[in-house]
């Protein structure tokens, strides 16, 4: 296994710990998140506990049922106690970039959902500025795309990229929508206004831009270390 895998290994792991009997885990999606299902289909065998999971996406639906995860929908099981999703950059702040993966509307709805979040990380995503390293995904409409795309140029002040897949056809969410990356030359000095424009732009489903949906960031750095940054809130809840 290289030392990104280790590294994802070792966070997928440690969240694990945090599942109790009985837990409603909102299950993100991605690479890091696969560990995190094998740990808790492990934990579950070998401390006989039950646990029932809501997914952020077909492709965590598909692993948790392979593994033996029972899962829910938000329509059955509206309220989680945990959430435990990846992420591709994370500020001192807990605020996060996601949507590497194209499940950035569901993971927001669904850790909206929840008592508490914890973002597991690999090395190289706790940064000190969002959008220096990772383009900004952005979920839009296929209606009418081409015009959404302008304004997410002239309003975000950035340059959005239409995701494509290997044939060069754009890149489809579960929920039928588009991607935009979008490439912030300086990265994103205002999160928060950054979030605040383009989350009114006619067309724009969802922005990958996540804020206060963060209470523990589970890092690994390069050599493996498991790392933790802690809010207040989280410190006192996993006491
Ligand atoms: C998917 C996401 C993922 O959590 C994010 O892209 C991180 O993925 P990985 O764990 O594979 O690096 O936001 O929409």
């Amino acid at each position: 296994m290289s030392n990104e895998q280790s590294s994802k290994q070792v966070v997928g792991y440690a969240a694990a710990e945090y599942v109790r009997d009985g837990m409603r885990i909102g299950l993100g999606t991605g690479s890091t998140v696969a560990f995190f299902l094998e740990a808790l289909a492990e934990k579950m065998a070998k401390e006989k506990i039950s646990v029932i999971g809501v997914c952020t996406s077909q492709q965590t639906e598909d692993h948790a049922k392979k593994l033996g995860i029972p899962v829910s929908t938000l329509a059955e099981t509206p309220h989680l106690d945990i959430a435990v999703d990846g992420a591709d950059e994370v500020d001192e702040q807990f605020r996060l970039i996601k949507g590497g993966g194209g499940a950035l509307l569901r993971e927001k709805i669904v850790a909206a959902a929840s008592e508490s979040v914890i973002i597991i990380i690999g090395a190289g995503k706790y940064v000190s500025k969002l959008g220096s390293g990772f383009l900004l995904p952005i979920e839009v409409l296929p209606f009418g795309y081409q015009s959404t795309k302008t304004q997410v140029a002239q309003k975000g002040g950035c340059t959005p990229y239409l995701r494509t897949i290997e044939s060069g056809e754009p890149f489809v969410t579960d929920n039928g929508n588009y991607i935009f990356d979008c490439k912030f030359e300086n990265g994103i000095d205002d999160p928060e206004a950054t979030h605040s424009i383009l989350s009114q732009i006619a067309g724009v489903a969802e922005v990958g831009i996540f804020l206060n949906l963060c209470d523990l960031v589970l890092e690994a750095d390069a050599e493996g270390n498991l790392v933790k940054h802690s809010t207040d809130y989280a410190r006192n809840l996993f006491a």
